[in-house]
């Protein structure tokens, strides 16, 4: 779980900062030149197979996980109720789990089905022809309850994140006592700043918001 939460992390990472340019000006161009990258590319190509598989390992180690940690409680407690010392996400993976990969299906629906299977219009930026992603993101993101469910969905990733951060470095021996609260800070730090520039993403394109930065390039 560790393993593949790490790479996971890894790929929001990424992910966030490709997806990042639609927040500046420019960002109609900027996106879809990255994206185009991205989806061309033969390395990220082989690295996307590898993610899918990461994805479902993850979610079904989770689920074991989770029926691992029920039987457990339910031998040890005469009252069925939970450890003082687990927090409340620690307790929740499973559900805030589930709510993310709910987001995930509505998502690659949106987006990645659309853009691996056609129906994407396109667009030539001097001799790239490219999917227009950004018109599509326009699209999906003028309809309120998209907004909403993209945001919903960005909370719960952060709070995923706050609890398999830390959990991850804990499983994998790395949060020696020295480093404990440097780790903390990097893991607590990264599932608030990462799930929010994710949630600006429909929020700005909703409201036609950008930011007045227009000649930087997030990657290319
Ligand atoms: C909320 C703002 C987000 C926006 C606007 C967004 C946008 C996009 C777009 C446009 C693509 C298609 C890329 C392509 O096919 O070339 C994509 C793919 C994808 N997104 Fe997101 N994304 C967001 C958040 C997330 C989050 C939070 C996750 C994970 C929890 C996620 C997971 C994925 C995955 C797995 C793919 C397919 C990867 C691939 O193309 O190989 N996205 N996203």
């Amino acid at each position: 779980m560790a393993f593949t939460g790490l790479f996971l992390i890894f790929f929001l990472l990424i992910h966030g900062y490709v997806n990042a340019n639609v927040l500046f000006e420019n960002g109609e161009e900027n996106f879809n030149r990255a994206a185009n990258f991205m989806s061309t590319n033969a390395l990220i190509r082989i690295m996307e197979i590898g993610l899918f598989a990461g994805f479902i390992i993850h979610i079904i180690q989770g689920y074991a996980l989770e029926r691992m940690n029920r039987a457990a409680r339910s031998n040890k407690y005469a009252v069925s109720g939970v450890s003082k010392t687990s927090t409340w996400y620690s307790r929740s993976m499973a559900i805030l789990g589930t709510l993310i990969l709910l987001f995930l299906v509505i998502h690659l629906a949106d987006f990645w089905v659309p853009s691996r299977f056609g129906g994407l219009e396109e667009v030539t930026y001097g001799s790239v022809e490219t999917h227009n992603l950004y018109a599509k993101m326009k699209e999906v993101f003028s309809k309120e309850w998209a907004v909403i469910v993209y945001v919903v969905g960005c909370f719960s990733l952060a709070w995923h994140l706050l609890h398999g951060f830390q959990s991850a470095f804990q499983t994998l021996g790395w949060k020696h006592k020295n480093y404990a609260g440097i780790i903390e800070g990097i893991g607590v730090g990264f599932s608030v700043i990462v799930p929010l520039i994710f949630a600006l993403m429909p929020i700005f394109m909703y409201f036609g918001w950008e930011l007045p930065i227009g000649n930087i390039t997030l990657l290319f």
